[in-house]
């Protein structure tokens, strides 16, 4: 096994950490952008399979990152099992919204998520065949409760209100739809390894606000189960999970989940993650976002830290969140260098 993120993800110390960004396909390219153009708009380009892998190609091209994640957006699963989805100019996704019994029982059949999702599998296909031999492909889902938040609002919101309401006031309803979202994104992320995706990873990036039992219930729960259904179909098959902001839910969220790295958002500090969360596995992450705007000396000296707290334990090297749309692509390349030359 010569790929080093899959080496990492088997539990190897490596003495320069393998590297890759969340959103490392986006706005702050002008590739990116060109190539969206050509497109038509976001949606479009998700569903043209050879645009979809010709931007998911560009970071590898431009930096030479070590893991490639397919181009497509957590939205396209939940869009596959009925409700209508757009993206508002300047603003983010809509979709229509999910909070009745009868709404859950009317989404459409798990099995008939493929015709929709069929364009997605095919860019799947053409990276696995166009990728770097050392380059190694993840897919991706989001997990049923950061899915759940925008099928039950319509809409990104800052505390999932809408979802935690609904999780107060009809728990039957809303556990029907986590479970919904669980079965089908097993079968999506299968489709996914088939298709030739070497990786999964789940993200779910509203984590932070389930909290005690919650917690337990609709972030643990449902990715343990995806996970395990995975592992049962496709042995060996490696998942990262991103519970973005669990904070001391970070603590055993492996274990109880059985993904084989957790991706840590830049809330806690590396030294913290080191010593609770990769004392029990690979762990990916976590230098803040900003950097990648702001750059300098800051950033080599933050980047230094990360690679410094996580040199003891398997560590893929990431940001703690998605790369922003005002970042420059320069610092993108001085964080690299500062992980691969010291
Ligand atoms: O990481 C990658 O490069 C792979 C592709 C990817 C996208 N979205 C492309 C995208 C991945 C893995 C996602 C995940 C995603 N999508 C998440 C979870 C991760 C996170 O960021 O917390 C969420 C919550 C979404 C839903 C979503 N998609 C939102 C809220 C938005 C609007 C916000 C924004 O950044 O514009 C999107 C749009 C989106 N998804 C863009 C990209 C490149 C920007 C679309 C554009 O080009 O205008």
């Amino acid at each position: 096994m010569t790929k080093l993120i899959l080496r990492a993800l088997a539990g190897e110390t490596l003495p320069t950490p393998p590297i890759w960004m969340m959103r490392q396909a986006g706005r702050y390219l002008p590739e990116y952008r060109a190539t969206r153009a050509q497109a038509g708009d976001f949606l479009s380009l998700c569903y043209n399979p050879e645009l979809a892998a010709e931007v998911t190609l560009q970071p590898i091209r431009r930096y030479g990152f070590d893991a490639a994640i397919l181009f497509a957006d957590i939205l396209l699963l939940p869009q596959a099992l009925g409700p209508k989805l757009w993206f508002e100019t300047g603003e983010g996704p809509r979709m229509e919204t999910t909070t009745t019994a009868a709404q859950v029982a009317a989404l459409r059949p798990t099995e008939a998520i493929h015709d929709t999702l069929a364009p997605i599998y095919e860019t799947v296909r053409i990276l696995a065949r166009e990728l770097p031999k050392e380059t190694t492909l993840i897919g991706f889902a989001g997990a049923p409760w950061t899915v759940a938040t925008y099928m039950i609002a319509g809409r990104g919101s800052k505390d999932q209100g809408a979802a935690h309401a609904l999780k107060a006031a009809d728990r039957a309803t809303f556990a029907a739809l986590i479970n919904r979202i669980t079965e089908a994104t097993v079968e999506y992320l299968s489709a996914q390894i088939v298709a030739g995706a070497e990786v999964v990873k789940l993200f779910d990036s509203w984590a932070g606000s389930l909290k005690g039992a919650d917690f337990a219930d609709f972030a643990v729960k449902p990715t343990a189960r995806i996970i395990a259904a995975l592992k049962a179909r496709h042995p060996g098959i490696p998942v990262i999970a991103f519970p973005r902001e669990a904070g001391n839910g970070y603590i055993g969220f492996a274990a109880a989940t059985g993904a084989d790295c957790v991706a840590i958002d830049n809330s806690v500090s590396p030294e913290w993650a080191a010593a609770n969360v990769q004392k029990d596995g690979c762990v990916q992450g976590n230098l803040a976002p900003h950097h990648m705007v702001t750059g300098g000396p800051d950033l080599i000296r933050e980047t230094r830290r990360v690679v410094d707290a996580f040199r003891h334990g398997p560590h893929i090297f990431n940001l703690g969140h998605g790369i922003t749309p005002d970042a420059d692509p320069a610092n993108v390349q001085l964080m690299i260098d500062t992980v691969r030359g010291g």
